[in-house]
């Protein structure tokens, strides 16, 4: 740090890289910049931008798992949020390839979680869409993320399809699912229980193969079902389509978490007082701190799809309400836009990592936020 801070100065001097005048309004609130001025500014900026040789080879491991079979693995939510669990952690693999989406149940302005070390952590089952997986149970009868759906959650046929996957291609899947099984056991009109019904795979690359294959044949419509019924399928909020998938990992410890991660919809930028998720994560950083726990690397994740099933559906209970229990997208053009969006980048190659993904700081050592703290505060 301090080689970098001299590196600097003389930059600074000659007025090329002072620190921007909204930035250095910031810190002026900061309690640990108020006193020090520029160069407290100027070893914040650095931590921010992330110039450290370990941030760099951060990314570089991160783009790299991006673009393999097997993906980066994430996990929405606190830090430290309990033991883990032995029936398996619930996490999603993002891929070049795949929509840039995070688990989420209602739309979220941002969100924070871990982001595990690729190829540490051990994979029971995944799921190419959420799994619902704390609704299911083994063969005896216990709770296990990776068996099949409990009775009474889903129709029988839905939990006779749960359980093992045994398709021989990823099309094969997507055929047996698109649309179906549908639950008609709470009225005549049926919907899509896509999500308890779905059979996991063993392993992240089958699960992904088969999570293309559906979103690639969504952006058609089922046999006998007009666009509207379609749209009212597809987006039933825990039941249907999701942008992200479910990977059931094996129990794993802090040493498997390669960062923590902030995410949300937009380009890159800073956090504001309202980001309720980069206040937690900056909470969590200062008690690390101050308990002298090492912390973790910071990494932004921008233009993430943060909400069910698509950016922009709007889902809300039909008005007037319907007498089946769920919500609807009423943006009617999102799952096509939002589909093809993602066929053209794909085509493309997938996204680029660069675009989505930069370290705010990788110092093990300190908070990286120091002055976010001060945001949440007093809600500048
Ligand atoms: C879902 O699709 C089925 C099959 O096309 C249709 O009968 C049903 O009415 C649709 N459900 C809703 C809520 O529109
Ligand atoms: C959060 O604050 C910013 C301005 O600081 C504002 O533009 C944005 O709309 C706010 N978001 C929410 C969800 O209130």
């Amino acid at each position: 740090m301090a080689f970098l801070i001299v590196a600097l100065l003389p930059l600074l001097a000659r007025g090329d890289t002072a620190p921007s005048p909204t930035l250095k309004a910031r810190l002026a609130q900061d309690d640990e910049c108020s006193a020090r001025s520029d160069d407290c500014a100027l070893e914040a900026l650095q931590r921010r931008t992330g110039t450290t040789q370990s941030a760099d080879a951060l990314l570089q491991e991160i783009s790299t798992a991006l673009g393999s079979d097997d993906g980066l693995l994430v996990r929405v939510g606190a830090p430290y949020d309990g033991p883990p669990s032995n029936s398996g952690v619930s996490a999603s693999a993002l891929r070049r390839d795949l929509p840039l989406a995070l688990y989420v149940f209602k739309k979220r302005a941002d969100v924070m979680g871990q982001i595990l070390q690729p190829g540490k952590v051990g994979v029971r089952c995944a799921y190419p869409f959420d799994g619902n997986s704390n609704t299911r149970q083994d063969d005896e009868g216990h709770r296990d993320k990776c068996g099949k759906t409990k009775p009474m959650v889903a129709s029988e046929a839905g939990i006779k399809m749960s359980g093992s996957c045994s398709f021989s291609s990823a099309e094969e899947f997507a055929q047996a699912y698109f649309n179906k099984p549908q639950n008609t056991d709470f009225s005549t009109s049926g919907w899509w229980e896509l999500d308890s019904a779905s059979c996991h795979f063993q392993n992240v690359p089958d699960a992904i193969a088969a999570q293309k294959a559906l979103l690639k044949l969504s952006r058609s419509l089922p046999p006998d079902t007009t666009s509207a019924e379609w749209l009212r399928n597809a987006s039933r909020v825990g039941f249907a389509l999701t942008a992200f998938n479910e990977v059931i990992t094996a129990p794993f410890g802090n040493s498997e978490v390669a960062a923590l991660f902030w995410a949300h919809a937009g380009p890159f930028r800073d956090p504001v007082a309202n980001d309720t998720s980069a206040c937690s994560l900056a909470d969590f950083l200062s008690k690390a701190r101050d308990l002298g726990k090492d912390t973790y690397p910071i990494v932004e994740i921008a233009g993430a799809a943060l909400e069910r099933p698509f950016p922009g559906c709007d889902t809300k209970t039909e008005d007037p309400p319907s007498s089946v229990p769920g919500i609807y997208a009423t943006n009617p053009t999102c799952l096509q836009s939002f589909l093809g969006e993602w066929e053209e980048t794909l085509q493309g190659g997938g996204y680029s990592p660069a675009k989505h993904f930069r370290t705010l700081g990788a110092d093990q050592q300190q908070t990286n936020w120091p002055w976010i703290i001060v945001l949440c505060k007093t809600g500048l």
